[in-house]
Protein backbone atom coordinates (compact mmCIF):
# COMPACT_ATOMS: atom_id res chain seq x y z
CA UNK A 1 0.00 0.00 0.00
CA UNK A 2 1.25 3.44 -0.87
CA UNK A 3 1.66 6.22 1.14
CA UNK A 4 -1.20 8.33 -0.50
CA UNK A 5 -3.72 5.24 0.49
CA UNK A 6 -2.28 4.94 3.16
CA UNK A 7 -4.13 8.01 4.46
CA UNK A 8 -7.34 7.08 2.66
CA UNK A 9 -8.38 3.49 4.20
CA UNK A 10 -11.55 2.23 2.37
CA UNK A 11 -13.64 0.97 5.47
CA UNK A 12 -15.87 -1.87 4.56
CA UNK A 13 -15.13 -5.34 3.95
CA UNK A 14 -14.94 -7.01 0.57
CA UNK A 15 -18.43 -8.74 -0.34
CA UNK A 16 -18.24 -11.51 -2.61
CA UNK A 17 -21.80 -11.03 -4.26
CA UNK A 18 -21.17 -7.56 -5.15
CA UNK A 19 -23.55 -5.62 -7.67
CA UNK A 20 -20.29 -3.32 -8.46
CA UNK A 21 -16.60 -3.66 -7.93
CA UNK A 22 -14.57 -0.78 -8.83
CA UNK A 23 -10.47 -1.90 -8.69
CA UNK A 24 -7.51 0.46 -8.94
CA UNK A 25 -9.77 3.02 -11.46
CA UNK A 26 -7.86 5.73 -12.75
CA UNK A 27 -8.47 8.15 -15.36
CA UNK A 28 -6.74 10.77 -16.94
CA UNK A 29 -7.95 13.51 -18.98
CA UNK A 30 -4.87 15.08 -21.48
CA UNK A 31 -2.68 15.71 -18.02
CA UNK A 32 -5.40 16.10 -15.91
CA UNK A 33 -5.59 13.40 -13.11
CA UNK A 34 -9.64 13.06 -12.72
CA UNK A 35 -9.55 9.45 -10.70
CA UNK A 36 -6.89 8.58 -8.93
CA UNK A 37 -7.31 4.33 -8.20
CA UNK A 38 -10.54 4.05 -6.81
CA UNK A 39 -11.13 1.11 -5.14
CA UNK A 40 -14.93 0.48 -4.14
CA UNK A 41 -18.22 -2.25 -3.46
CA UNK A 42 -22.05 -1.79 -4.07
CA UNK A 43 -23.38 -4.44 -2.05
CA UNK A 44 -26.20 -6.03 -3.72
CA UNK A 45 -29.84 -5.30 -2.71
CA UNK A 46 -30.27 -1.35 -0.99
CA UNK A 47 -29.51 1.80 -2.26
CA UNK A 48 -25.80 2.87 -2.22
CA UNK A 49 -25.14 6.84 -2.69
CA UNK A 50 -22.15 8.06 -4.38
CA UNK A 51 -21.44 11.41 -2.87
CA UNK A 52 -19.14 14.40 -4.15
CA UNK A 53 -18.84 17.95 -4.48
CA UNK A 54 -19.53 19.27 -7.98
CA UNK A 55 -15.96 17.91 -10.29
CA UNK A 56 -15.00 15.26 -7.47
CA UNK A 57 -15.20 12.17 -10.28
CA UNK A 58 -18.81 11.13 -10.20
CA UNK A 59 -20.12 11.26 -13.55
CA UNK A 60 -16.60 10.12 -14.81
CA UNK A 61 -16.93 7.14 -13.25
CA UNK A 62 -20.84 6.29 -13.85
CA UNK A 63 -19.48 6.81 -17.52
CA UNK A 64 -16.90 3.85 -17.55
CA UNK A 65 -19.07 2.11 -15.78
CA UNK A 66 -21.35 2.33 -18.48
CA UNK A 67 -18.48 1.73 -20.75
CA UNK A 68 -18.92 5.30 -22.84
CA UNK A 69 -15.85 6.32 -21.17
CA UNK A 70 -12.45 4.03 -21.23
CA UNK A 71 -10.28 3.82 -18.13
CA UNK A 72 -6.87 4.95 -18.68
CA UNK A 73 -6.79 1.99 -15.69
CA UNK A 74 -8.52 -0.41 -13.27
CA UNK A 75 -11.41 -2.65 -13.87
CA UNK A 76 -15.27 -2.76 -13.25
CA UNK A 77 -16.89 -6.01 -12.75
CA UNK A 78 -20.53 -6.41 -13.06
CA UNK A 79 -22.26 -8.76 -11.15
CA UNK A 80 -19.05 -10.33 -11.22
CA UNK A 81 -18.31 -10.17 -14.46
CA UNK A 82 -15.36 -8.43 -15.82
CA UNK A 83 -16.07 -5.20 -18.14
CA UNK A 84 -14.01 -5.52 -21.56
CA UNK A 85 -16.23 -4.71 -24.50
CA UNK A 86 -17.43 -7.98 -24.91
CA UNK A 87 -19.41 -7.83 -21.64
CA UNK A 88 -22.99 -6.77 -23.31
CA UNK A 89 -25.34 -9.71 -21.68
CA UNK A 90 -24.46 -7.65 -17.97
CA UNK A 91 -25.94 -4.33 -19.75
CA UNK A 92 -29.33 -6.25 -20.05
CA UNK A 93 -29.54 -6.38 -16.44
CA UNK A 94 -28.29 -2.54 -15.94
CA UNK A 95 -30.25 0.47 -16.66
CA UNK A 96 -28.24 3.91 -16.26
CA UNK A 97 -29.50 7.48 -16.01
CA UNK A 98 -27.08 10.45 -16.86
CA UNK A 99 -27.16 13.50 -15.58
CA UNK A 100 -29.82 15.90 -17.57
CA UNK A 101 -31.07 12.97 -19.49
CA UNK A 102 -32.16 14.08 -22.87
CA UNK A 103 -35.41 13.60 -25.05
CA UNK A 104 -37.33 14.59 -28.20
CA UNK A 105 -39.42 17.24 -27.10
CA UNK A 106 -42.57 16.77 -30.02
CA UNK A 107 -43.04 13.38 -29.05
CA UNK A 108 -44.78 12.17 -26.24
CA UNK A 109 -43.57 9.94 -23.59
CA UNK A 110 -44.89 6.78 -24.22
CA UNK A 111 -43.86 7.45 -28.03
CA UNK A 112 -40.31 8.62 -26.99
CA UNK A 113 -40.34 4.82 -24.64
CA UNK A 114 -41.42 3.02 -27.25
CA UNK A 115 -38.80 4.47 -29.85
CA UNK A 116 -35.93 3.51 -27.28
CA UNK A 117 -37.22 0.05 -27.07
CA UNK A 118 -37.41 -0.62 -30.55
CA UNK A 119 -34.15 1.18 -31.17
CA UNK A 120 -32.43 -1.02 -28.23
CA UNK A 121 -34.22 -3.91 -29.71
CA UNK A 122 -35.76 -4.69 -26.43
CA UNK A 123 -37.90 -7.73 -24.96
CA UNK A 124 -41.65 -6.94 -25.11
CA UNK A 125 -41.49 -3.94 -22.73
CA UNK A 126 -44.62 -2.71 -20.79
CA UNK A 127 -44.71 0.84 -20.94
CA UNK A 128 -47.74 1.92 -19.49
CA UNK A 129 -46.62 -0.34 -16.03
CA UNK A 130 -43.00 1.82 -16.45
CA UNK A 131 -44.83 5.17 -17.21
CA UNK A 132 -47.32 4.32 -14.23
CA UNK A 133 -44.08 3.32 -11.80
CA UNK A 134 -42.82 6.43 -12.23
CA UNK A 135 -45.87 8.60 -12.07
CA UNK A 136 -46.63 9.76 -15.36
CA UNK A 137 -49.22 7.70 -16.28
CA UNK A 138 -51.60 10.58 -16.75
CA UNK A 139 -49.31 12.11 -18.94
CA UNK A 140 -48.11 9.32 -21.36
CA UNK A 141 -49.50 10.80 -23.98
CA UNK A 142 -48.59 14.49 -23.07
CA UNK A 143 -45.57 16.10 -25.31
CA UNK A 144 -42.34 16.03 -23.39
CA UNK A 145 -41.73 19.42 -24.41
CA UNK A 146 -44.27 20.76 -21.88
CA UNK A 147 -42.94 18.69 -18.86
CA UNK A 148 -41.70 20.32 -15.95
CA UNK A 149 -38.62 19.40 -14.65
CA UNK A 150 -39.46 16.71 -12.18
CA UNK A 151 -41.63 14.97 -14.93
CA UNK A 152 -38.66 15.29 -17.04
CA UNK A 153 -36.24 13.23 -14.20
CA UNK A 154 -38.69 11.15 -13.95
CA UNK A 155 -39.07 10.12 -17.41
CA UNK A 156 -35.30 9.60 -16.97
CA UNK A 157 -35.50 6.90 -14.34
CA UNK A 158 -38.08 5.28 -16.42
CA UNK A 159 -35.96 5.24 -19.62
CA UNK A 160 -33.13 3.61 -17.60
CA UNK A 161 -36.13 1.07 -16.56
CA UNK A 162 -36.43 0.05 -20.20
CA UNK A 163 -34.34 -2.39 -19.87
CA UNK A 164 -36.18 -4.38 -16.56
CA UNK A 165 -32.93 -3.95 -14.54
CA UNK A 166 -32.14 -5.78 -11.41
CA UNK A 167 -28.92 -2.71 -11.22
CA UNK A 168 -30.14 0.27 -11.31
CA UNK A 169 -27.35 3.54 -11.64
CA UNK A 170 -28.75 7.19 -11.40
CA UNK A 171 -26.36 9.82 -11.48
CA UNK A 172 -27.83 13.00 -9.72
CA UNK A 173 -31.08 12.45 -10.34
CA UNK A 174 -32.35 15.05 -7.87
CA UNK A 175 -30.43 18.13 -10.04
CA UNK A 176 -32.30 21.06 -10.21
CA UNK A 177 -35.46 19.80 -8.57
CA UNK A 178 -37.38 21.81 -6.18
CA UNK A 179 -38.35 20.77 -2.14
CA UNK A 180 -41.49 18.63 -3.57
CA UNK A 181 -39.93 17.14 -7.01
CA UNK A 182 -36.71 15.96 -4.85
CA UNK A 183 -39.28 14.51 -2.15
CA UNK A 184 -41.34 12.91 -5.19
CA UNK A 185 -38.01 11.37 -6.91
CA UNK A 186 -36.67 10.01 -3.43
CA UNK A 187 -39.97 8.39 -2.95
CA UNK A 188 -40.23 6.64 -6.00
CA UNK A 189 -36.01 5.30 -5.67
CA UNK A 190 -37.14 4.07 -2.51
CA UNK A 191 -39.90 2.12 -3.74
CA UNK A 192 -38.27 0.57 -6.48
CA UNK A 193 -35.60 -0.60 -4.17
CA UNK A 194 -38.19 -1.81 -1.59
CA UNK A 195 -40.74 -3.30 -3.71
CA UNK A 196 -39.44 -3.47 -6.93
CA UNK A 197 -35.94 -5.25 -5.21
CA UNK A 198 -33.52 -3.18 -7.43
CA UNK A 199 -29.77 -2.48 -6.62
CA UNK A 200 -29.40 1.16 -6.61
CA UNK A 201 -26.85 3.27 -6.95
CA UNK A 202 -27.09 6.82 -6.54
CA UNK A 203 -24.61 9.94 -7.01
CA UNK A 204 -25.52 13.70 -5.83
CA UNK A 205 -23.49 16.49 -4.68
CA UNK A 206 -26.12 16.64 -1.36
CA UNK A 207 -25.10 14.57 0.85
CA UNK A 208 -27.92 15.56 3.41
CA UNK A 209 -30.36 15.00 0.82
CA UNK A 210 -28.99 11.38 -0.17
CA UNK A 211 -28.17 10.27 3.59
CA UNK A 212 -31.98 9.80 4.44
CA UNK A 213 -32.83 6.82 1.61
CA UNK A 214 -29.10 5.56 1.25
CA UNK A 215 -28.56 2.19 3.39
CA UNK A 216 -24.38 2.59 1.91
CA UNK A 217 -22.38 5.57 1.07
CA UNK A 218 -19.17 5.92 -0.82
CA UNK A 219 -17.67 9.30 -0.40
CA UNK A 220 -15.22 10.37 -3.42
CA UNK A 221 -13.43 14.16 -2.99
CA UNK A 222 -11.01 15.09 -6.27
CA UNK A 223 -10.93 11.90 -7.90
CA UNK A 224 -10.51 9.92 -4.92
CA UNK A 225 -13.08 7.76 -1.97
CA UNK A 226 -12.45 9.10 1.21
CA UNK A 227 -15.13 5.98 2.61
CA UNK A 228 -17.22 3.82 1.69
CA UNK A 229 -19.36 1.69 4.26
CA UNK A 230 -22.67 1.38 5.38
CA UNK A 231 -24.53 4.49 6.60
CA UNK A 232 -24.88 3.33 10.22
CA UNK A 233 -21.09 2.58 10.09
CA UNK A 234 -20.26 5.90 8.82
CA UNK A 235 -22.28 7.66 11.76
CA UNK A 236 -20.41 5.76 14.08
CA UNK A 237 -17.43 7.95 13.23
CA UNK A 238 -18.57 10.30 16.25
CA UNK A 239 -20.75 12.24 13.96
CA UNK A 240 -24.58 13.51 13.21
CA UNK A 241 -24.28 13.57 9.51
CA UNK A 242 -22.66 12.21 6.60
CA UNK A 243 -21.76 15.92 5.75
CA UNK A 244 -20.02 16.51 8.86
CA UNK A 245 -18.01 13.25 8.39
CA UNK A 246 -17.22 14.46 5.13
CA UNK A 247 -15.75 17.61 6.62
CA UNK A 248 -13.89 15.43 8.99
CA UNK A 249 -12.86 13.76 6.52
CA UNK A 250 -11.47 16.45 4.40
CA UNK A 251 -9.55 18.08 7.39
CA UNK A 252 -7.95 14.79 8.13
CA UNK A 253 -6.98 14.62 4.62
CA UNK A 254 -5.58 17.88 4.28
CA UNK A 255 -3.54 17.03 7.40
CA UNK A 256 -2.01 14.08 5.42
N1 LIG B 1 -14.07 14.92 -21.31
C1 LIG B 1 -13.40 15.59 -20.37
N2 LIG B 1 -12.26 16.24 -20.67
C2 LIG B 1 -11.56 16.90 -19.72
N3 LIG B 1 -11.91 16.97 -18.42
C3 LIG B 1 -13.05 16.33 -18.07
C4 LIG B 1 -13.86 15.61 -19.01
N4 LIG B 1 -14.92 15.08 -18.35
C5 LIG B 1 -14.78 15.46 -17.06
N5 LIG B 1 -13.67 16.20 -16.90
C6 LIG B 1 -13.20 16.79 -15.62
O1 LIG B 1 -13.17 15.75 -14.67
C7 LIG B 1 -13.50 16.25 -13.39
C8 LIG B 1 -14.61 15.39 -12.83
O2 LIG B 1 -15.78 15.64 -13.59
P1 LIG B 1 -17.14 14.85 -13.31
O3 LIG B 1 -18.12 15.35 -14.30
O4 LIG B 1 -16.86 13.39 -13.29
O5 LIG B 1 -17.49 15.34 -11.84
P2 LIG B 1 -18.83 15.17 -11.01
O6 LIG B 1 -18.43 14.63 -9.67
O7 LIG B 1 -19.81 14.40 -11.79
O8 LIG B 1 -19.31 16.67 -10.82
P3 LIG B 1 -20.80 17.31 -10.77
O9 LIG B 1 -21.31 17.12 -9.36
O10 LIG B 1 -20.57 18.74 -11.09
O11 LIG B 1 -21.65 16.61 -11.79
C9 LIG B 1 -13.87 17.71 -13.56
O12 LIG B 1 -12.76 18.49 -13.20
C10 LIG B 1 -14.14 17.82 -15.04
O13 LIG B 1 -13.85 19.10 -15.51
MG1 LIG C 1 -21.71 14.83 -12.51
Amino acid sequence: MNQESECRPITGKLNQKAALRITNLCKTFGKKSVLKSLNFEVPKGGITGFLGPNGAGKSTTIKIIAGLVAPTSGTVEIQGVLMNGTSSAVFQKLGIMFEAPAFYNYLTARQNYALLTRLQQNKVVDIDHILKIVGLSGSADIKVGEFSQGMRQRLGIGQALLVQPEFLILDEPTNALDPLGRKEIKNLIQHLAQTEKMTIFISSHLLSEIEQICTHAVIIHEGKILAADAIDALREHGVQTLEDYFLKLIEKENQC
